[in-house]
C-alpha cells in the first residue's frame, strides 16, 4: 500500500458529520494500532463529507457506547479536504453515500494517491454493505457500528501494514 517503507501509511475513514461513525473508527483502529506498537508506521484519521458539525467532539451517545468497550473517542469533526487525496493511502466510506461524496470531491483530472473503497471492502458479505447511520436510531444502532468496526479494521491494518 505504500511504497516508501520509511514513510507511515495513511488511512481517513469518512462519514457524513464525523460525529458518529467515522470518529469510532479512528478510535477501534488507533486501539490496535497501539495494541500492535505499530503507531510510528500507520497514522489514523476521519472527517465528514459534510460541514455541520465541524469542531464538535463525537456524538455522546457514540462517545458512550465506544467507551464501554474500552474506547475513547477524542477527535474534533473536521470535513473532508482535497489535500486528504494526496495525503492519504486508503480513504473509506462508511456507506455508498459516503462514497460517492468522497470521489466528486476528489480533484479532477489526475489519479489521487489515495485509493478510495467502502469499508465494508474488508469484511465478508454476512455484513450489509453500508455501515447504517446511527443518528437518529437508538442505542442498538451504535453498537452494531461498533460491531462492524470491530470486525473490519483488524483487515485493514493488515492490509496496511503488508501492503
Ligand atoms: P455520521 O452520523 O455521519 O456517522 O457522523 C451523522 C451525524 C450527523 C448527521 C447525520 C449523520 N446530521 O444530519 O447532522
Amino acid at each position: 500500500m505504500n511504497d516508501r517503507s520509511s514513510a507511515p501509511c495513511r488511512v481517513l475513514f469518512v462519514c457524513l458529520g464525523n460525529i458518529c461513525r467515522s470518529p469510532a473508527a479512528e478510535g477501534v483502529m488507533l486501539s490496535l494500532v497501539r495494541e500492535a506498537g505499530l503507531e510510528d508506521a500507520v497514522e489514523v484519521d476521519s472527517a465528514g463529507t459534510g460541514a455541520w458539525h465541524i469542531g464538535e467532539r463525537a456524538d455522546s451517545r457514540m462517545r458512550s457506547a465506544a467507551e464501554a468497550r474500552g474506547l475513547t473517542l477524542s477527535s474534533r469533526a473536521r470535513q473532508l479536504a482535497i489535500e486528504d487525496f494526496e495525503r492519504f493511502d486508503l480513504i473509506l466510506g462508511m456507506d455508498h453515500d459516503n462514497l460517492r461524496n468522497i470521489r466528486t470531491a476528489a480533484p479532477a483530472g489526475t489519479e489521487p494517491r489515495a485509493e478510495t473503497r467502502l469499508l465494508s471492502s474488508f469484511l465478508d458479505a454476512s455484513w450489509p454493505e453500508d455501515v447504517p447511520d446511527p443518528y437518529y436510531g437508538g442505542a442498538e444502532g451504535f453498537e452494531r457500528v461498533l460491531d462492524m468496526l470491530e470486525a473490519a479494521c483488524p483487515a485493514v491494518l493488515d492490509e496496511l501494514v503488508s501492503g
